[in-house]
């Protein structure tokens, strides 16, 4: 065991260094440290400190995590009050401008006086704290309370990793540090995450977690909640010169170890203030943590001085807000709806509330569990969220005004209640085709069984099929749709070309019957007919379009524009999408096992098949179909087409091993034994495992046609350039511009070669290919050693020089 003297002085350099470190880690985002070693040091801190508890100092990181569960937070009395400030509710860039004329009207200043200088912040949600440090060691935090008072809540901010346990460089006798606790976005979403993983409910947002989490009495809980501060003021100071300015003052903070906003500024005047509240607006959404507005304070404490406080709020500062994120209103309905894809969703119908920027009236609740995990009921006041472009949600419910029932009670005064509405459930049956509603194993979306059978499921197909992306049929729209299904005259996609006028006038008429509405051309005793000429014509004029956009329109699942792009680029022809098998599929860029399964499936159902027939019997004819595209050449080399069946253990390298060895498709259909030669290459249990997955299903089979495939494809790629497959298996990044190539035919080449071009340098790019004016992805190639090429460079590698 050390000396006391020796343990002493290792002692107090284990809390430096481990202090240093753990500023690194949470203030500064910017560790140097790996964590295996920091726990090294502070378990050799700890052991000292078990061997002689005489050293054990308020500030020795070991402290964060000790505390016990109190019976509730001892009091504190502020020595400075802690005071609020005035908010200014005018969102707009007039707010801005009435501070800056108040304070000037306050400090009787010239209309041609310069400028005031102000210091700009951010206005976080959280709550505010004061941390008091006595001869640099934080000794006390306490929340603000009613301002005079607050409540001792030390235990759990010490747990806070970014609050210093000591500051540095200074020592004066007094000095309380002012800011606000906080949670991040990001550790509020795992925190739900993890709630929802134990089925447990989730917390509405960060600032109340986080004010729920200093309150807490148990320091374990406490820390299961990760929090964060920002420093913006002082309270009580002894014996340190405060800077003049606040912006000196939070650059000193920052200088302490002390966690200060990157976003703020010096602004001169009004005009600077807006520039900034309006910067900031536009960065609200990306900060990783809630703001409710910006905060402007005088800069020049001087003035401060002079300006002074009415009530309770400095006439030096302002909080000017922006619109806000969340506001409450009031569920009036829950109903579902029946998507394409037969997804059934829980919806609230809400009383219209503005929030975010747009009135909001309908939210989803995703599916069943979730709509119980929060607990949604008819008649429920609710918090709904609109952050930014993010779809509104409901983030919880404000349960001490749920409409409640009195229950005929027993005992006169304990009288007792209930909620007046149960616990959401889903429908058991489709409430559109009465069908069962069933929920897979693992599955948390409830599906209507019905398929096309359901009118809500047929609609949607025929919605998208019509709509502006897919066929672009104009005039189809929703209402039309809705009655053509609903009373019989179209039941799938098929059926739309085999309308007729008098089909279409007809179902008008029946329509505008079940509706009682006579129109006026009815009236006066004549038939419209131009809408549903027209109707036809567009339905006509939608037979030929590009290869694309019919697939897109098939609605095949996770078959979106780009995946339907992709398929129409490389394949060329309906044909060959409709039989294309999974490994065929999954060799096309950004096809993965998903969306190649749900490809076939699609074209496997019968349905499909015969719905495609018909449209094609109805004259519906890709316009642009061509042959498989040059590129596929190098995706049919032997080594990606057995990469993409995905045989256990058999990895990219030992593919391309079994190809080096003569082993192609049609010789792996005909293997007999693990003991064959060609697979002495592979370790013993991949050959066992190859030789299992051929004796599976019909595996053999399956190789054989794909082989047979892969020919009649190839046979019908265009003459190809002699580059084939040189690239397989290489990644290229092309940058800046090319002599002659222009971009597109550097990408067309790479990948007819069988390579792959990425937008971005790594560490597993083979070449980068520079033309003129390339920029950064030059430089991070010299920095991380990848090959640069030019066009020369890149013929020469093409041509296997
Ligand atoms: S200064 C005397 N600066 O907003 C001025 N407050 O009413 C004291 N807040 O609850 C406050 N961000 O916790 C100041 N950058 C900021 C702030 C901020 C958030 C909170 C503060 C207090 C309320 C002010």
């Amino acid at each position: 065991m050390l000396d006391f003297d020796s343990a002493s002085r290792r002692a107090a350099e284990l809390r430096e260094q481990l202090n240093h470190h753990a500023h690194l880690y949470y203030v500064l985002d910017a560790p140097t440290l790996p964590d295996a070693e920091y726990d090294k040091l502070y378990q050799e801190l700890q052991a000292l400190e078990a061997a002689h508890p005489e050293l054990l100092t308020a500030d020795s990181p070991t402290q964060r995590v000790i505390g016990k569960v109190l019976d509730g937070f001892a009091p504190v009395r502020h020595a400075v009050p802690m005071l609020s400030i005035r908010t200014e509710t005018d969102t707009e860039d007039t707010g801005a401008i009435a501070f800056d004329e108040r304070v000037r009207r306050q400090l009787e200043l010239a209309a041609d006086a310069p400028a005031i200088e102000y210091a700009a912040e951010l206005k976080f949600d959280g709550l505010a704290m004061n941390l008091r440090y006595e001869n640099g060691l934080l000794v006390q935090a306490a929340t603000r309370g009613d301002g005079e008072t607050g409540e001792d809540v030390t235990q759990n901010v010490r747990g806070i990793g970014q609050i210093p346990l000591r500051l540095q460089g200074v020592a004066a006798p007094v000095l309380e540090v002012r800011g606000e606790v906080y949670m991040r976005r990001d550790d509020f979403e795992a925190l739900n995450a993890r709630q929802r993983e134990l089925g447990e409910k989730t917390f509405v947002n960060p600032r109340n977690t986080a004010a729920g989490a200093v309150r807490q009495l148990d320091p374990e809980q406490a820390r299961k909640k990760p929090l964060s501060f920002y420093a913006y003021g002082l309270g009580e100071v002894q014996g340190w010169a405060v800077p003049d300015t606040h912006a000196g003052l939070l650059d000193a903070l920052a200088a302490m170890g002390l966690p200060v906003c990157e976003h703020r500024v010096v602004a001169p005047g009004a005009a600077g203030l807006v520039e900034f509240h309006q910067r900031i607006a536009g960065l609200r959404d990306s900060l990783p943590f809630d703001i409710d507005g910006v905060v402007y304070k005088v800069n020049s404490r001087a003035l401060q001085q002079r300006l002074g406080f009415v009530t309770r709020e400095p006439r030096w500062a302002v909080a000017h807000k922006y619109p806000a994120q969340e506001q409450l209103t009031t569920v009036e309905a829950i109903d579902v709806q029946v998507g394409r894809t037969g997804a059934i969703t829980p919806v609230a119908r809400l009383t219209p509330v503005f929030v975010g920027g747009t009135t909001v009236s309908n939210v989803t609740l995703h599916n069943e569990g979730e709509a119980q995990r929060k607990d949604v009921r008819i008649g429920d006041t609710v918090i709904v969220r609109r952050a930014g472009d993010v779809i509104p949600e409901i983030v919880g419910v404000v349960l001490e005004r749920r409409p409640m029932r009195e229950l005929p009670g027993l005992d006169l005064l304990m009288s007792q209640s209930e909620p007046l509405h149960p616990q959401y459930r889903l429908p058991a049956a489709c409430p559109v085709c009465g069908s069962h509603v069933v929920r897979e194993e693992g599955e948390a979306v409830a599906r209507c069984s019905g398929g096309l059978a359901c009118p809500a499921q047929r609609k949607e197909a025929i919605r998208h099929f019509a709509g502006r992306r897919a066929m672009d049929i104009e005039g189809l729209g929703e209402r039309y749709i809705d009655n053509l299904v609903e009373l019989g005259y179209v039941n799938g996609i098929a059926d739309l070309y085999a309308l007729t006028l008098d089909m279409l006038l007809e179902m008008k008429r029946r329509a505008d019957e079940r509706d009682g509405v006579t129109p006026e051309t009815v009236q006066a005793g004549k038939v419209a007919t131009k809408w549903a000429e027209n109707l036809l014509e567009a339905i006509a004029a939608s037979k030929r379009p590009p290869l694309a956009r019919l697939l897109f329109a098939l609605g095949v699942r996770h078959v979106g524009e780009s995946t339907a792009k992709v398929l129409a680029d490389w394949l060329g022809q309906l044909a060959l999408v409709r039989r294309a098998p999974m490994p065929l599929l999954r060799v096309l860029p950004d096809i993965g096992a998903t969306v190649a399964e749900a490809i076939v499936d699609f074209f496997a159902e019968p349905k499909n098949q015969q719905a495609l027939d018909t449209l094609l019997a109805a004259g519906v004819q890709p316009a642009d179909e061509h042959a498989p595209s040059a590129r596929l050449r190098g995706s049919l080399q032997d080594t990606v087409l057995l990469a993409a069946l995905q045989i256990p253990k058999l990895t990219e390298l030992r593919c391309k091993q079994l190809a080096d060895q003569g082993v192609d498709l049609r010789r792996l259909a005909a293997m007999e034994s693990a003991g064959e030669p060609a697979l002495a290459a592979l370790p013993t249990e991949a050959a066992a495992a190859l030789m299992q997955w051929l004796g599976e299903g019909a595996h053999r089979q399956e190789l054989q046609a794909l082989a047979a495939l892969r020919d009649e494809l190839l046979a019908q790629l265009p003459e190809g350039s002699g580059s084939e497959g040189r690239l397989v298996g290489k990644t290229l990044v092309l940058t800046g511009t090319l002599p002659t190539l222009s971009r597109d035919a550097a990408k067309d080449l790479i990948e007819a070669a069988g390579g792959k071009v990425s937008g971005s340098v790594s560490k597993k790019t083979h070449y980068v290919v520079a033309g003129s004016e390339a920029g950064s992805k030059l430089d991070k190639a010299q920095e991380l050693g990848v090959p640069v090429l030019d066009e020369a460079g890149l013929q020469a590698l093409l041509a296997g020089e």
